[in-house]
C-alpha cells in the first residue's frame, strides 16, 4: 500500500490491496478477522475467528452484559492471535486495525475498542473505528464485489432499518423500528415459548413443521404509510398466545405465524422504501443483512418482494449475516481507502446511529435515552 495526500479533501487516501485486522466486541461474539481489499473492489477474508459466548449467557436466556464485557477481556487476544495466525500474517503486513467503536453493549465495544486502538499504536499503524451497523452495511461485499449505492434492509438483534447506502460513511435512513427490532422480537417469543436462546434459529427450526395461516397476529401501525417498524404489539400478542399453546401442533403453528408475520412486515416496509429508492436511482439493488437475514422465510418473502419491484437481490454469505469481525475489518479498509482515519482518543458509543443527522432531527428515533431501543 503507499499513502499519498489526497489534495482535493486534505485527506491521506490509501492506494493498492489494503490488508486490516477488524475486532468486533459489541455484543456476546469476540471476533477477530483479517481482510484483504484490492483496489478493484474484491474483498477477500484471510481469516476470521468467532468466539460465541452462546452458552455464557444460555442459563439468563438473553446477553448479560457484565458477563459479555469479562468474557471479551479474556478472549479477545487469543482470538485475535489465532486470526494472524490464520492468515499467516504478521504485523508488519497489516495496513491498519479496525475496531467496533459502537453501538453495542459499551464494557464489551470498550474490549475491542481499547485493545485495537493498542495494537495500531504498538506497530505504528493507522487506526479505523468501525460503526457495527456500517459493518452490516458492507457485509455483502464479503461474499462478492458490489456496486454501491444499493437499498438495504438491516436486520438483525438489536436493529432494524431501512438505509439508502449511497457508498463508506455516506448512509441515508429510511425507517427504523419504534421500538423492538425484529431479532429482538424473534427472540423474546422464542423465549415465551421456552424454546432457549438464541431464540430465533430455534424458532425457524419449530416453524418448519407448523401452519402459519391457522393464528392470526396484530399488524402493526396500519394507519402508516411510511417505512418504520414495530414488533411490541406482536411480541406481546404471541408471548401471550404461548401460555394459551396445548399441543406440539400448536406450538408449532404459532412458531410458524410469528415467522410469518414478522417477514411480512419487513416486506411491506420494504416494499415502501424500493418504491421511494427507486425514483432516485436507475440501479436496483436490494441487499438484506444482520442475522435474522439467515431466516430462510424471511429471506424468501424479501427475495419475492424485491422480484417484484425489479430489484436484484443479494445477501451475505450465512456466515457473514450474523455478528463478525471481517465485516468491520472490510469497513475498516474502506474507510482507509478514502483516508477516514480515526484519533485515538475515539470513545465507545452505546448508540451511534449511521445516519446521525436523520436521528438527531427526529425526536422519536433520536439516540439516548429517549430513542428507540434499535
Ligand atoms: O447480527 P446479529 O448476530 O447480532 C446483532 O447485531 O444483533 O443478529 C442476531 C439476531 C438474533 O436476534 C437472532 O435470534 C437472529 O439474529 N437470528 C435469527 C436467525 N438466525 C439469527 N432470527 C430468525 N431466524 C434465524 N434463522
Ligand atoms: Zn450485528
Amino acid at each position: 500500500m503507499t499513502i499519498g495526500a489526497d489534495y482535493s479533501s486534505g485527506r491521506e487516501r490509501a492506494t493498492g490491496d489494503l490488508t486490516v485486522l477488524g475486532l468486533e466486541t459489541s455484543c456476546d461474539e469476540t471476533a477477530a478477522s483479517v481482510v484483504r481489499l484490492s483496489a478493484d473492489g474484491t474483498a477477500t477474508v484471510l481469516s476470521s475467528v468467532i468466539h460465541s459466548q452462546i452458552d455464557d449467557h444460555a442459563a439468563y436466556g438473553g446477553v448479560v452484559p457484565e458477563i459479555a464485557a469479562r468474557s471479551h477481556v479474556e478472549m479477545i487476544a487469543g482470538v485475535t492471535r489465532r486470526a494472524m495466525d490464520e492468515a499467516s500474517l504478521n504485523y508488519a503486513a497489516l495496513d491498519g486495525v479496525a475496531a467496533t467503536a459502537g453501538p453495542g453493549l459499551v464494557g464489551g465495544v470498550m474490549v475491542g475498542l481499547s485493545f485495537g486502538k493498542a495494537a495500531a499504536l504498538a506497530r505504528g499503524l493507522p487506526f479505523i473505528a468501525v460503526n457495527h451497523l456500517e459493518g452490516h452495511a458492507v457485509s455483502a461485499r464479503l461474499g462478492r464485489p458490489v456496486d454501491y449505492p444499493f437499498l438495504l434492509l438491516l436486520v438483525s438483534g438489536g436493529h432494524c432499518q431501512l438505509l439508502e447506502v449511497r457508498g463508506i460513511g455516506d448512509m441515508s435512513r429510511l425507517g427504523t423500528t419504534i421500538d423492538d427490532a425484529a431479532g429482538e422480537a424473534f427472540d423474546k417469543i422464542a423465549k415465551a415459548m421456552g424454546l432457549g436462546y438464541p431464540g430465533g434459529p430455534a424458532l425457524e427450526r419449530l416453524a418448519a413443521t407448523g401452519d402459519g395461516s391457522r393464528i392470526a397476529l396484530p399488524r402493526a401501525l396500519l394507519d402508516r404509510k411510511d417505512c418504520d417498524f414495530s414488533f411490541s404489539g406482536l411480541k406481546t400478542a404471541a408471548s401471550r398466545l404461548a401460555q394459551a399453546c396445548v399441543t406440539d401442533q400448536d406450538r408449532a403453528d404459532l412458531a410458524a405465524a410469528v415467522q410469518t408475520a414478522i417477514a411480512r412486515q419487513l416486506s411491506e416496509r420494504s416494499e415502501r422504501a424500493m418504491k421511494a429508492y427507486a425514483e432516485r436511482h436507475d440501479h436496483r439493488l436490494f441487499v438484506v443483512a444482520g442475522g435474522v437475514a439467515a431466516n430462510r422465510t424471511v429471506r424468501s418473502t424479501l427475495e419475492a418482494t424485491a422480484a417484484k419491484h425489479g430489484f436484484a437481490f443479494l445477501a451475505p454469505p450465512m456466515a457473514y449475516c450474523t455478528d463478525n469481525a471481517a465485516m468491520i475489518a472490510l469497513a475498516g479498509a474502506e474507510r482507509l481507502q478514502l483516508g477516514l482515519t480515526s484519533d485515538i482518543d475515539t470513545a465507545a458509543r452505546p448508540r451511534w446511529p449511521l445516519d446521525e443527522a436523520r436521528a438527531l432531527a427526529d425526536p422519536v428515533h433520536a439516540p439516548g435515552r429517549k430513542g428507540a431501543k434499535a
